[in-house]
């Protein structure tokens, strides 16, 4: 399974998504610079990313911890944020693209 990623610097990588890794591992894993500080427990909002309007639809509410970091992250966008280790694979989200959020400040 592939995921399209768009660094923070607009480059774009092709990279594997193991369907046992959360998003934030596959971003991790693949030497994406996603900090990760609190190891995927909705605490930490270091792994922020942006995803299309319709996929983050498709996902279904954020639980309240994941809601309550995001609207403190940098660069919070209603309909396309989401924290990555709070998205678990699924075969139709292969092929999707995964926008990297600012760094925290
Ligand atoms: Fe910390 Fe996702 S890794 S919130």
């Amino acid at each position: 399974n592939t995921l399209n990623v768009i660094d923070r610097d607009g480059r774009q990588h092709a990279v594997e998504w193991e369907p046992e890794q959360s998003l934030m591992e596959a971003l991790r894993d693949n030497d994406l610079p996603v900090l990760a500080s609190c190891g995927g427990t909705a605490s930490c909002a270091t792994c922020h990313v942006f995803l299309d309007g319709d996929v983050v639809e498709s996902l279904g509410e954020r639980s309240e911890d994941e809601a309550e970091l995001l609207v403190d992250a940098e660069g919070f966008r209603e309909d396309c944020s989401r924290l990555s280790c709070q998205v678990e694979f699924e075969d139709r989200l292969d092929g999707i693209t995964v926008t990297l959020a600012p760094e925290e400040e």
